[in-house]
């Protein structure tokens, strides 16, 4: 016998045989313009806090914002996401809707600095709170989730005012898409979007964020409110309410363990954008492989956030936007 027999005229391997040819019949792209990046900010003058195990992350005082915000809007971002760490936390979480807060700070900072920069915000309370969960306790540490529907609201409001583009609830409370909605149409904000954490899985994947952020809960878990990552046919059930109340954009959180859920949100709501969040625990990972030698940073990003693009996001939110950014135009 010899090889001849084998021959074969269907020959896949025909399209792999030039880059050309490879970049002709590609199914997925990734470009700078798919990228939301967070930001971490921070009261105060001058500090740029890095985040250990975020390495390349920072927080920032609003006086370093506007150069941030332009080093990244020259990469091609068009995106950011921002975070505030305020100045004391409370029971109520009150700088989260204070007009002077850290966030509403930063969001006019940001927007001096590159007005056409498209400026998002998280809304939640538990960088906030005292208990750091992401909504108000009874007594019992239950999560009294209608009573802080309206002080989420309260926050949309006051980061609208400040002239916020999104906002986004990523609190996981039932309900908190159509307060948002409601409260923002009341106060005259009816163009600013919102952007539903609508999938946010109760995650290993997010311990670096909450260093970042300051944000673990003092008790418990989160498993009461954020989803059990066993389950898929409750992402479409969390998808199809957040759309019902009003969701511009929806996201699935985190990424990388997720995509078959990415996927199946796409199929089932293929007309709501859908975004992806690259969370903390996979940029440290990444991070951390890398620093060891062990895998190459720049090519195991570019295939995870292709890979994220062709499981079915529009967008994908990720620490590593600026990095990838600057690799895609070599
Ligand atoms: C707060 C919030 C978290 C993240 C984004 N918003 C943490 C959490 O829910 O515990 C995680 C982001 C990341 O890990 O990169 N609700």
């Amino acid at each position: 016998m010899n090889s001849s027999d084998f021959a074969d005229p269907r020959r896949p391997r025909r399209l792999r045989r030039t880059e050309a040819l490879r970049t002709l019949v590609r199914e997925s792209t990734l470009a700078p313009s798919d990228l939301v990046y967070p930001l971490f900010v921070q009261h105060g003058q001058g500090l740029r806090t890095e985040i250990a195990s975020m390495p390349g992350q920072a927080r920032l005082t609003t006086d370093l914002l506007p150069s941030e915000v332009e080093r990244v809007a020259r990469l091609g971002i068009q995106a950011v996401l921002l975070f505030g760490l305020p100045r004391s936390k409370d029971e109520t979480g009150s700088e989260n809707f204070a007009s002077d807060g850290i966030v509403q700070q930063a969001v006019k900072t940001a927007k001096d600095a590159v007005p056409e920069m498209l400026v998002a915000t998280d809304v939640c309370m538990c960088s906030y709170t005292v208990a750091g969960h992401c909504g108000l306790l009874d007594r019992d540490g239950h999560i009294l989730n209608d009573e802080s529907l309206s002080l989420l609201a309260r926050t949309a409001v006051s980061h609208a005012e400040a002239g916020a583009d999104l906002v986004a609830p990523s609190g996981m409370l039932d309900g908190m898409v159509h307060a948002l909605r409601t409260g923002l149409d009341e106060a005259g904000f009816d163009f600013t979007g919102i952007l539903s954490y609508a999938v946010k899985y109760a995650s290993s994947f997010y311990g670096p964020f909450r260093e970042a952020a300051d944000g673990a809960p003092r008790h418990g878990d989160r498993k009461t409110y954020q989803m059990d990552p066993a389950n898929l046919a409750e992402a479409l059930k969390e998808v199809a309410l957040d759309i019902e109340q009003g969701a511009d954009m929806v996201m699935v959180k985190p990424a990388m363990a997720f995509l078959d859920v990415v996927h199946a949100v796409k199929q089932a709501f293929p007309a709501a954008p859908l975004a992806a969040y690259n969370v903390s625990g996979e940029y440290a990972m990444l991070k951390a492989t890398a620093k060891a030698g062990w895998i190459s940073e720049r090519d195991a990003v570019l295939e995870l956030l292709l890979c994220i693009k062709r499981a079915g996001a529009d967008v994908i939110i990720s620490y590593h936007a600026p990095d990838v950014a600057a690799w895609l135009s070599e």
